[in-house]
């Protein structure tokens, strides 16, 4: 593949195997950068390569720990600037703090947009990044938001097992378009599981609408944090009758409770993408499996860069 040395990747510390896959997928070498501490913990960047007048991206996905991940890109984007890149672009493959983006009660921050802000602020000229908790969260940013779906690579996935008799679930109503998606792409039927947030940390299944018994689910979410959400829908659809149950997110955050939970839960597989980085205990867990975003990201940062169309790479969704 053709890529002038006019493009530069560089990796923060939070996903460094994705970098690395989104560098092999474009056939160039990572970025050289010296990331360290001084003592009393603040960050120390170091760009040892020469970005003057270059198309820089950084791949930094803002998960746990999240505020220190932040803080990296933070710094990261003023470095890149202060070194004269020529255009910055911030790849957020997961982007933390998406699910506080609005004011659902009294003296609240909308921290969504906050984080928005300072990112810009920082120095970026464009973000690119994948499955947004919403899709209007791209409005928090007044630079150009490349906004990709994990949903293509989930699809194939699910596509080539050819699973009979499927029904696709949507653990929540927040995720109907998605489900109905999946179902325009692999058939079978749709129903949606209504969900009720007791805490941060649990949810109530109560209801389902349309039919799981008998079939096999394919329940679909953006992300898996406690797995609250997953896992009392599963739980739900069984005692209803369904047979495999596979569940498919683009995010796996699996924190709290969350792998607990999937052991208790009859759940067959649990799919996600390497947005986030697994976890060393999720590593051990044999019903995860980890599907790849580099390509596609790969892909994208190449079209990015040649000024291609984007939006081309998801006709087919
Ligand atoms: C909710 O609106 C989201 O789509 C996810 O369902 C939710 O954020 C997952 O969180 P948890 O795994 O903690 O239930």
């Amino acid at each position: 593949m053709f890529l002038n040395d006019n493009l530069k990747i560089f990796s923060g510390s939070s996903n460094p195997e994705l970098a690395g896959g989104v560098c092999k997928y474009l056939g160039i070498g990572l970025g050289g950068v010296k990331i360290d501490r001084f003592p009393d913990g603040e960050k120390a960047i170091k760009l040892e390569d020469d970005v003057r007048g270059r198309d820089c991206f950084v791949v930094q996905s803002t998960c746990i720990p999240v505020d220190e991940h932040l803080m990296e890109l933070l710094i990261y984007l003023d470095c890149l600037r202060r070194a004269s890149a020529n255009r910055i672009t911030a790849v957020i493959p997961y982007f933390g703090y998406a699910r506080q983006d609005r004011k659902d009660e009294g003296r609240v921050p909308i921290t969504a947009k906050l984080v928005a802000n300072i990112i810009t602020a920082a120095g970026a000229d464009r973000v690119l990044t994948i499955d947004l908790h919403a899709a209007q969260l791209q409005g928090f940013f007044d630079i150009p938001v490349d906004h990709l779906t994990g949903e293509l690579v989930l699809s194939e996935y699910f596509r080539d097992k050819n699973i009979a008799n499927l029904v696709v679930v949507s653990p929540d109503v927040g995720n109907i378009k998605m489900a109905a998606r999946y179902v325009r792409h692999l058939g079978g039927d749709l129903a949606i599981v209504h969900k009720r947030r007791v805490s941060g940390e649990r949810v109530e299944a109560d209801e389902i609408i349309g039919e799981v018994e008998g079939k096999n689910v394919l329940m679909c979410d953006d992300i898996i944090a406690t797995a609250g959400t997953v896992c009392s829908a599963a739980n739900l659809v069984r005692e209803r009758g369904a047979k495999r149950i596979c569940i498919g997110a683009t995010h796996g955050i699996f924190a709290g409770q969350a792998l607990e939970r999937l052991a208790k839960t009859p759940v067959d597989e649990v799919v996600v993408t390497d947005t986030i980085p697994l976890t060393e205990e999720a590593k051990n867990v044999g019903s995860i499996k980890v599907l790849s975003v580099a390509a596609m990201l790969g892909e994208t940062i190449k079209r990015i860069h040649r000024n291609e169309s984007v939006s081309s790479l998801f006709n087919s969704i």
